[in-house]
């Protein structure tokens, strides 16, 4: 008897984890390796939200809470959305997750049915794909050309609805490519979904606050308030208080979706850990200064990381407008020869040979859609994009 259904069994694990087993076993040889590869932030967890934590444990905060949450971080929650993004929501409309992801799989797993479709555009976070896949729904990848800057366009997304079509995801800003949707062209996607009454939409705006050049992330309930019925409004405190490890996302949803969520929230976890929504709440009530001054260090390293890759023979990178991600294209290595005579044919061989040779590890674009690319992630002490820089330069300056 199989251990698992074949749609387990069809998953995939983490491309950051699989590929971290490689930084880790090259650094048990004793190679130094600069790892360029995680979702984190290098920046610390800001010192009054990890104080919140502890004076809530000191005070006994160690015990089951509601299952969607403390209606002090709901509160701290609504505004949130009502700060970033003008909506008003009621505590009702709110569940607290075990991060984003949770929240996020939850939707899936209360609304698909076996074969429910799930559009995905791509590239993208594959996760999504995951989790459709892990509710019984089909994911269905949508190619978003690369020159209209790896956007959805609405006549894609308009030929991808099908009768079986239930949710759209929109990542925004997108990672891995950093692109950044505009009010207007959210607009346009959900003029689609607007004639599609059985489409729902899932906005995941974990990375809102890494935005860059002044820019702002507008989420589609925004673009299209009339819609509310049918949107999913995703974050967390991951990627803006570097909180990744704390593990707190929230979705903002009609309130029967939540209630429905809830119960399946209460089968699988019980909670959100009563701590850790201490700090979340620390996080989202306290001084919102820490965003901005972290936002100026990452736009630097940024255009730092931009400046050096493309001074690679060979490697590009447009800057990305928002995430900590670089998508760096190898269309200039891939059919060059190494020294050790193989010849560079994917962005997986790229970042293999770059990890070996160079002790840089960076993502194959390949698990995100991206097979001609690589992920940089340059939210790293600047030093370490320097000597990545400079590694990753000599590397290439060896290719023939
Ligand atoms: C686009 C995107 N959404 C969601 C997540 C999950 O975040 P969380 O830590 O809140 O579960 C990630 C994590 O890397 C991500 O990149």
């Amino acid at each position: 008897m199989p251990n698992a259904r074949p749609q387990t069994q069809s998953l995939h694990s983490s491309p950051a984890a699989a590929f971290r087993r490689k930084v880790l076993e090259l650094r048990s040889r004793g190679r130094t390796v600069i790892d360029m590869t995680a979702g984190d932030l290098d920046f610390p967890t800001p010192p009054h939200v990890v104080e919140a934590a502890v004076a809530a444990a000191c005070a006994g905060e160690t015990r089951y809470t509601s299952v969607d949450g403390t209606p002090e971080l709901k509160d701290a929650v609504r505004e949130h959305f009502r700060r970033q993004n003008g909506l008003a929501f009621d505590r009702s409309e709110i569940i607290v997750s075990n991060g984003s992801s949770q929240a996020i799989a939850t939707a899936f797993a209360v609304t698909l049915q076996q074969g429910d479709e799930v559009i995905v555009p791509s590239p993208c976070w594959a996760t999504y794909c995951g989790q459709a896949t892990l509710a019984g729904g089909v994911p269905v990848q949508v190619s978003c050309a690369q020159n209209n800057g790896f956007k959805l366009r609405p006549e894609d997304l308009a030929r991808a609805i099908t009768p079986r079509t239930r949710w759209l995801v929109v990542n925004n800003p997108v990672n891995p490519t950093g692109a950044l949707y505009t009010r207007a062209e959210l607009a346009e996607l959900c003029n689609v979904v607007r004639r599609h009454p059985d489409v729902r939409v899932i906005a995941d705006n974990l990375y809102e606050h890494s935005v860059y050049d002044g820019a702002k992330a507008v989420t589609p309930l925004e673009a299209a308030p009339d819609l509310r019925d049918r949107m999913v409004t995703v974050s967390g405190v991951a990627k803006s208080y570097s909180m990744m490890g704390w593990r707190i996302g929230y979705a903002a949803a009609p309130a029967d979706l939540v209630t429905e969520m809830t119960k399946v929230q209460y089968l699988v976890t019980s909670c959100p850990s009563s701590i850790s929504q201490a700090a979340a709440t620390a996080a989202l009530n306290g001084p919102q200064t820490v965003l901005a001054e972290r936002l100026t260090v990452l736009q630097e390293k940024r255009d730092l990381a931009v400046s050096l890759v493309n001074g690679c023979a060979g490697l590009s990178a447009a800057p990305p407008e928002g995430t900590f991600y670089l998508c760096i294209s190898c269309a200039g290595v891939i059919g060059k020869r190494t020294p050790q005579g193989q010849v560079l044919d994917s962005g997986g061989a790229v970042s293999d040979w770059l990890l070996e040779t160079a002790g840089v590890a960076l993502l194959p674009g390949e698990g995100y859609g991206l097979p001609h690319y690589v992920r940089m992630t340059f939210a790293v002490p600047g030093e370490q994009i320097h000597a990545a820089g400079r590694l990753i330069g000599e590397a290439c300056a060896t290719l023939a």
